[in-house]
């Protein structure tokens, strides 16, 4: 049964992308262990604004699995000691009476800090802009079935679809590669025939826009997709490594 605990959180204060940062403790006293985790940093807020202090800067929208916002790195691990969720959706059941709860920013050249918990994450949007998309235009909608796809072709394509780009892959990865993230894109398209006319330029022009925006390469550590918080599979990496170099040869 859920029972009201006490904690602290060591949590990363920094005012600005050139402020050095540091760890700041706080207390927490009877914290809901039914309180979402983003619930308890409102509190925390609550608590500092009363006492005249900067509230906490963190990353949030939906606060249902949804947006992809919610990039904290709890205890070591994106999205905290759960598996297969989000911070929005961890709650402090997981966590003890006494416990002190350690939360960063990602850390990855490719996501700059903003200030305290929240990085930059337009990086993302720059690749899915490269090509992450259908341009032809589809004309009205269609049925459904119109175009013949099998059952196991659409499941794969439907699971690469879940990624929301919450950046935690790369968050993990200790290269800051962010090819799950990228292959996840590349793949929901490329599995099926609607995304296939642009597949060789779409994969050439991630992957470039990938590298120029500083994010290193895949050594197949399997961090990402352990870390993932919806389970995306590192199989969209070995797709998108065979989309890129049937691309290449047809130059
Ligand atoms: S692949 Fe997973 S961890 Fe990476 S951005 Fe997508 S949902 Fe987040
Ligand atoms: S706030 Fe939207 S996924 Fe967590």
């Amino acid at each position: 049964m859920d029972k009201n605990i006490n904690i602290k959180v060591r949590v990363w204060r920094q005012r600005s992308a050139k402020d050095k940062g540091r760890f700041v403790t706080y207390d927490l006293a009877n914290i809901s262990q039914g309180s979402s985790f983003l619930e308890m940093l409102d509190i925390l807020n609550n608590q500092l604004i009363h006492e005249g202090e900067e509230p906490i800067v963190f990353d949030h929208d939906c606060r249902e699995g949804i947006c992809g916002m919610c990039s904290l790195y709890i205890d070591g691990h994106p999205h905290g000691p759960d598996n297969l969720i989000t911070t929005c959706q961890l709650h402090m059941r997981k966590f003890n009476d006494g416990d002190t709860i350690t939360i960063e920013p990602w850390r990855s050249a490719g996501f700059p800090v903003i200030r305290d918990l929240m990085v930059d994450r337009t990086s993302f949007d720059k690749i899915q802009q490269a090509g992450g998309f259908v341009s032809v235009n589809t004309g009205s909608a269609i049925d459904g079935n119109a175009i013949p796809i099998s059952h196991d072709t659409a499941e794969l394509a439907i699971d690469a679809a879940s990624c929301i780009g919450c950046g935690a892959c790369v968050a993990a990865c200790k290269n800051g590669s962010a090819m799950l993230f990228v292959s996840a894109k590349v793949s929901q398209f490329a599995l099926l025939p609607q995304g296939r006319t642009e597949a060789a330029r779409r994969v050439k022009r991630m992957v470039a826009k990938m590298d120029e925006l500083g994010f290193g390469n895949c050594t197949n550590t399997r961090a990402c997709e352990v870390e993932c918080p919806k389970g995306v599979s590192i199989s969209n990496i070995a797709r998108m490594n065979r989309e890129f170099i049937k691309a290449k040869n047809k130059d």
